[in-house]
């Protein structure tokens, strides 16, 4: 690998595209297939939301779910061939943006404002603090973000319990991945933390159980937008 992690990270989602594609399409991860998916769609509806942006898309398979039970929804990822192969699976293939989260932060953006924002496992990146920004600006005053990530007790997966970067070498799918992927593990506590000082305060949070193992398959994050009357609340717990 060379060049800085984040440009790694990015660089990867493009190498990978196909594998990624054939790899979710064909339900090839279990904890997907088994706890996650359900566990996100559930989520979902439970916030009966009309218009949704599914944040760092992928090859769109959220996207489609939610197209099947009539919800609008868009999707944006920094990916132009995983864009691509969610644009070619989609009969409405408008609806995949290639764009950058931060990107989302302009004044006015074409695609408007949305009641609920997803990030399924699409949050990667060590910076995080002016996405989490700019989701707020694509957000309605009543709306929510949902964010499902790798449950930190799991995916510490033995090494110290601290933040900092990680490696995903996809060696369950041997010479399908061209490219390893860093990505920036986060506790628990520096997930809540980073989202509060972005300004998005904790509605919710599961733990989906592996049927099997019984164990946390993911982290799953409900939150709305602080208003004025939360800031006292965020000073005092400091
Ligand atoms: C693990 S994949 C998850 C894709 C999809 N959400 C899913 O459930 O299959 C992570 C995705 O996040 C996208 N991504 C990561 N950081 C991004 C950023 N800063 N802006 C836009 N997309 C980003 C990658 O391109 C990749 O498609």
């Amino acid at each position: 690998m060379s060049g800085d992690k984040p440009s790694q990270m990015m660089r990867s989602w493009q190498a990978n595209a196909q594998a990624w594609t054939h790899v979710v399409r064909e339900q090839r991860l279990p904890s997907r297939r088994l706890v996650t998916d359900a566990a996100l769609l559930e989520a979902i509806e439970q916030c009966s939301p009309t218009r949704v942006l599914d944040v760092g898309c992928g090859e769109g398979w959220l996207c489609r779910a939610l197209a099947k039970k009539h919800v609008e929804v868009i999707g944006v990822d920094a990916s132009q061939p995983l864009i691509m192969q969610a644009r070619a699976a989609d009969p409405y293939p408008q609806r995949y943006h290639h764009c950058a989260y931060d990107q989302l932060a302009q004044a006015g953006h074409a695609l408007g404002q949305f009641d609920l924002l997803v990030c399924n496992f699409a949050l990667l990146d060590e910076v995080l603090l002016p996405s989490l920004k700019a989701l707020s600006t694509r957000v309605t005053e009543t709306g929510h973000l949902l964010i499902q990530t790798l449950h930190p007790w799991q995916a510490c997966n033995g090494q110290p319990y601290q933040d900092g970067w990680r490696v995903e070498q996809f060696s369950d799918f041997a010479g399908e991945f061209v490219e390893p992927m860093p990505w920036f593990f986060r506790t628990l506590g520096s997930w809540l933390e980073l989202l509060a000082e972005a300004g998005w305060q904790l509605q919710l949070l599961r733990e989906p159980l592996h049927p099997q193992q019984q164990q946390p398959a993911s982290l799953l994050l409900v939150l709305r937008q602080c208003s004025a009357g939360d800031a006292d609340t965020f000073e005092i717990g400091k």
